[in-house]
């Protein structure tokens, strides 16, 4: 029989434990590719409602583990819930992606909620208790913010902007409000992950998504020493916490993130050459990554070729088996099927 107490694979992994076979879930792993999320999402109204939606949240949150069975579920929601509890506005239009109105100076902060509202959050993490209680034990359960860079270039251009320009030359023009920003996500982001690790997530992704703009010393400034404060808060208030970090286009430095001690685990986008990390990362930090997306779409032998790498060149450390980014609306669920089949070597 299964003792009560069976940890997630995910967990033991982090932790340091040897395993058999990586864990894998997928980033973005509910969403448009799966059938059944889009009849869901039919009928949530707009996206922020599904967002704030419990019973649909956590339906749409488990559809991913009943269909392939991911050592891990990620919360349902989205990184731009902090700057909306912040109380800027924020829409997401049908195919154009988010809308904010911006934020670009100290008058416009000032506008904002003087203290971050976590009530306003208190659907998402309902839907945190209610999707741990549904979820098989052996299943960890994710929670997730963005890193304040990441956020911050969105509340600043009020959409995706190409290199994130505007924000990058904010941070240039005027560091005062930059640092006061930034600040504001960081408290905003410590205190809701510890909402979340306190509703019942084991762990917290931490998704800088932009890291890939910044230059190497604004990359120190605005990226590494936010999350790293981050980190501190939320281990200062909940010292079992683990925390994933997830730096899209860091390059090179990785190296810094990974000696810095910040993370549990180091996520790889699909930029990253596995040899490299192999050699650039400790071999005690877990790392996560790192399929490339389109690789999965495309499928067929060369899939099964780059799964094959991926788990070869991590055997033997601790190693989570993702995808480099999120998956992709286009992407067959048969392909996500013959990866999982080739990761579990079944
Ligand atoms: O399954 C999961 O991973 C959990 C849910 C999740 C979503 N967004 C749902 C979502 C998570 C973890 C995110 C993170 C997120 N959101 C990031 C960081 C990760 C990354 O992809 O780099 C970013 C940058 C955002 C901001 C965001 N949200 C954009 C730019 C968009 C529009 C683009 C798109 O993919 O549609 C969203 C919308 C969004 N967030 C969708 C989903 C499932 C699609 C909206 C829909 O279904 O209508």
């Amino acid at each position: 029989m299964e003792p009560a107490t069976t940890k997630p694979l995910l967990l033991s992994v982090i932790d340091g434990k040897p395993s058999e076979r990586p864990p894998v879930w997928l980033m973005r792993q509910a969403g448009r590719y799966l059938p059944e999320y889009r009849e869901v999402r039919a009928r949530a109204g707009s996206f922020l409602d599904l967002c704030y939606n419990p019973d649909l949240a956590t339906e749409v949150t488990l559809q991913p583990i009943r269909r392939f069975g991911f050592d891990a579920a990620i919360l349902f929601s989205d990184i731009l819930v902090i700057p909306h509890a912040l109380g800027q506005d924020v829409t997401f239009a049908e195919g154009e992606g988010p809308r904010l109105r911006p934020v670009t100076d100290a008058e416009g902060l000032e506008a904002l909620t003087p203290a971050f509202d976590l009530d306003r959050l208190a659907p998402v993490l309902e839907t945190v208790k209610r999707v741990r209680a549904a979820l098989p034990a052996e299943t960890a359960l994710l929670g997730f913010c963005g890193a304040p860079w990441t956020v911050a270039s969105y509340m600043i251009a009020g959409k995706s902007t190409p290199d994130q320009a505007p924000a990058r030359l904010l941070a240039y023009r005027d560091e005062d409000f930059f640092a006061a920003l930034v600040e504001r996500l960081v408290d905003a982001s410590v205190t809701y992950l510890v909402a979340q690790l306190d509703a019942g997530v084991d762990a917290v992704q931490i998704f800088e998504s932009f890291a890939g703009a910044l230059p190497p010393a604004l990359f120190d400034r605005w990226s590494l020493e936010p999350i790293s404060r981050i980190a501190a808060g939320v281990r200062a208030a909940r010292p079992q916490a683990r925390i994933l970090i997830f730096p899209r286009g860091a390059a090179q430095r990785l190296e810094v993130l990974a000696q810095s001690g910040i993370a549990d685990v180091v996520g790889l986008d699909w930029s990253v050459d596995p040899d490299w990390a192999q050699e650039h990362v400790q071999a005690h930090v877990c790392v996560q990554g790192n399929l490339d997306p389109l690789s999965l779409v495309a499928g067929g032998s060369q899939l099964d070729a780059a799964v094959d790498r991926i788990v070869a060149t991590f055997a033997g450390r601790p190693h989570i088996f993702n995808l480099g980014h999120g998956i992709l609306p286009e992407t067959p669920v048969a392909h996500v099927e013959q990866m999982l089949r080739r990761v579990r070597g079944v």
